[in-house]
């Protein structure tokens, strides 16, 4: 019998194995989202400004995820007896948040935007509690502060190259995620440097992203060829 969770939002830097930690970093993050969601929610921003923010949550909740799917819950499916109920019910929240705010990217006039806004809010929020006092108080009962901080920096290293767009057509566990995620993360920060998406932006991101795919066949066929003398 697994002993009960306690939070990891109950429990003290020390505890939870320094400011390395890959705790410490998640509760970072959950509280920087937090934090990001109040704003939107509560202050009258112009409308550029609230565009912006949304970007900033939409890259924040789909890097963070994206590198939890690969790294974090295929290493609790092996350390915990209840790893694969946990982890399959939080991957089902983040399918659920990257549907919704796919439908909400693409129906930037739909009149049903901001209250689609407001659920994907309600999701990304009970998913940072399910982790907080469900999953990773079981990364801690399973390991050291030492190899904490080891899969902190594995986390945030894939974080670093993380997709920071929904794709709710990528699977959510490895291999798929990391075979079908990756390629497209490229895609997705050339995005992010146009994030005014006007007509022009967005064909200028397109052509750049247009020339690095011809780029990648050009090395492929190139192998091909050697490969074949
Ligand atoms: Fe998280
Ligand atoms: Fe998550």
């Amino acid at each position: 019998m697994t002993a009960p969770a306690v939070s990891i939002s109950e429990q003290d830097t020390d505890a939870l194995g320094g400011d390395d930690s890959i705790l410490m970093r998640q509760r970072r993050d959950h509280a920087r989202l937090d934090a990001m969601m109040n704003r939107y929610q509560a202050e009258d921003l112009p409308p550029g400004e609230l565009d912006g923010l949304w970007l900033d949550i939409v890259q924040l909740v789909f890097s963070h995820a994206f590198a939890e799917e690969t790294v974090l819950w295929p290493l609790l499916r092996r350390v915990s007896p209840d790893g694969e109920t946990l982890t399959r019910q939080v991957e089902e929240e983040h399918q659920a948040i990257n549907e919704l705010i796919a439908r909400i990217e693409h129906s930037p006039d739909d009149p049903r935007r901001a209250e689609w806004i407001q659920q994907a809010f309600a999701l990304i929020r009970e998913d940072i509690r399910d982790e907080e006092d469900e999953l990773l108080p079981r990364l801690r009962t399973a390991f050291d502060d030492r190899k904490l901080r080891r899969i902190g920096a594995a986390w945030e290293a894939v974080r670093a190259t993380a997709p920071t767009r929904p794709h709710p057509g990528v699977p959510r566990r490895p291999p798929g995620n990391a075979l079908r995620g990756v390629p497209l993360s490229a895609f997705d920060r050339l995005r992010d440097l146009a994030p005014g998406s006007g007509p022009a932006a967005r064909r200028a991101s397109l052509a750049v992203a247009g020339a690095l795919a011809a780029g990648g066949a050009a090395v492929l066929a190139v192998r091909a060829a050697r490969r074949h003398r």
